[in-house]
C-alpha cells in the first residue's frame, strides 16, 4: 500500500484561502492530502505552529499567502518571508528535511496554481515518506 502523506496547509484568508476555494468551485481535481487551517495573514503563522503541526503528525506543512505587495495587511507576507529561512534552519537543527515545509504565494484568482502546488507538494512528501517525528513518537510509545 502506498504512503499517503498528511499535509497541514496554513492559508491566508484574503488570497490563498480564496484561491483554494476557487479550485474547489471550479471543480479542479487535486490531491486531497492537505488539511487547511485558515489564518488572517501569513504574518500570523508563528514558526511554532509549523513545528507543532509536524509534532502532532503532519508529514508536511504548506504555507500560502498573498503575493508580495498584495498582503491585505501591507507587509505581513514580508514578515513571513523573513521568518521562513529561520524556520528552515530550525527544521535542519531538528533533522527534518526542509522539503517538508513550503512557502508559496497564491492569489484569489489562482485556483489552478493552488491545485498544482498541492499536487506537487503531495508527490514530494510522498517520496520522502512518513515524517521521522511521527515514526520517532510511535517508537517512543511502543517502548513505554
Ligand atoms: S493577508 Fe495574505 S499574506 Fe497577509
Amino acid at each position: 500500500m502506498s504512503f499517503e502523506p498528511t499535509i497541514v496547509g496554513f492559508l491566508c484568508n484574503w488570497c490563498s484561502y480564496t484561491g483554494a476555494d476557487l479550485a474547489g468551485t471550479s471543480r479542479i481535481h487535486y490531491a486531497p492530502n492537505v488539511r487547511v487551517i485558515r489564518v488572517m495573514c501569513t504574518a500570523r503563522i508563528d514558526p511554532t505552529f509549523v513545528l507543532k503541526a509536524l509534532h502532532d503528525g503532519a508529514d508536511g506543512v504548506l504555507i500560502c499567502g498573498c503575493h508580495p505587495g498584495d498582503c491585505h495587511y501591507s507587509e505581513g507576507n514580508y514578515k513571513m518571508m523573513r521568518r521562513y529561512p529561520l524556520l528552515k534552519k530550525m527544521l535542519a537543527d531538528y533533522g527534518i528535511d526542509e522539503a517538508r515545509v513550503r512557502l508559496e504565494w497564491v492569489s484569489a484568482s489562482e485556483g489552478q496554481r493552488f491545485a498544482d502546488i498541492v499536487d506537487d507538494m503531495t508527490q514530494r512528501v510522498r517520496e520522502l515518506g512518513p515524517s521521522p517525528i511521527k515514526e520517532g513518537l510511535a517508537r517512543d510509545m511502543a517502548e513505554r
